[in-house]
């Protein structure tokens, strides 16, 4: 704990804090604390350190910490996952999403977490490529088709872009060809796949096991 960490005052929500204990005159100096979150309390589903912190605080705080690695998701049909990607990309530590298709995604299971991250978005696989080409990333497909390598097996790059496809139809065959490596997850029951925000999740957690300092 730091010097500047609040400690938790009472819970107001199952997520929250009231306002800062002891009033105005009891409040901590430094710019990164929003005057308003400590007058009225903090209910924002974030990690205790950030309690009190302005949303632009928390980003700055994030960007200095950010993994090496993207998350791409494919949006033609307005996938619900892509929200649980988002916000897992969040809780990895992902440097940015990207979502490539339609610009409008549904932003329902992001739980808001796509505030604190950098969200960028691409027309099409064609330049979703030139941008990853031009930042020097590889760009590592995540599907359990032909030609792919087992999970357990893959050295995952530093600094790479993980793309997903979609609920449904997958990855498209231009994202799998724009792809240098496309990744299996192992399965072992019946279905032919898995939900592919379950699957983004072990992707990243697979990045991470392999690069994140412990
Ligand atoms: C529901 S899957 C659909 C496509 C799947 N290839 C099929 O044959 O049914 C949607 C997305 O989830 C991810 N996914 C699902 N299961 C996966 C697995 N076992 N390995 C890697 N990615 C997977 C991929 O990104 C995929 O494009």
């Amino acid at each position: 704990m730091t010097d500047d960490t609040p400690a938790a005052s009472q819970e107001l929500s199952t997520h929250g804090v009231g306002p800062w204990p002891g009033g105005r005159d009891a409040w901590p100096n430094g710019e990164h604390f929003d005057a308003e979150l400590l007058e009225n309390g903090d209910t924002r589903n974030v990690i205790d350190r950030y309690r009190y912190w302005t949303m632009e605080a928390i980003v700055a705080d994030l960007d200095r910490a950010r993994h090496g690695f993207h998350v791409a998701i494919e949006n033609w049909q307005h996938d619900m996952n892509i929200g649980s990607i988002v916000r897992s990309a969040n809780a990895f530590g992902a440097h940015t999403v990207h979502i490539v298709g339609r610009r409008r995604w549904n932003k329902r299971g992001a739980m808001v977490t796509d505030r604190y991250q950098h969200v960028m978005h691409h027309p099409d696989i064609a330049a979703f490529d030139a941008w990853a080409a031009a930042a020097s990333l590889p760009v590592i497909a995540v599907d359990n088709i032909a030609g792919a390598v087992p999970i357990e097996t893959f050295d995952w790059p530093e600094a790479c872009v993980l793309l997903f496809g979609q609920e449904g139809p997958g990855l498209s065959p231009e994202a799998s060809q724009a792809a240098q490596s496309i990744v299996e997850i192992t399965q072992y029951g019946s279905t032919r796949s898995m939900n592919a925000s379950a699957a983004a999740a072990v992707a990243m957690y697979a990045w991470v096991l392999q690069h994140a300092p412990r």
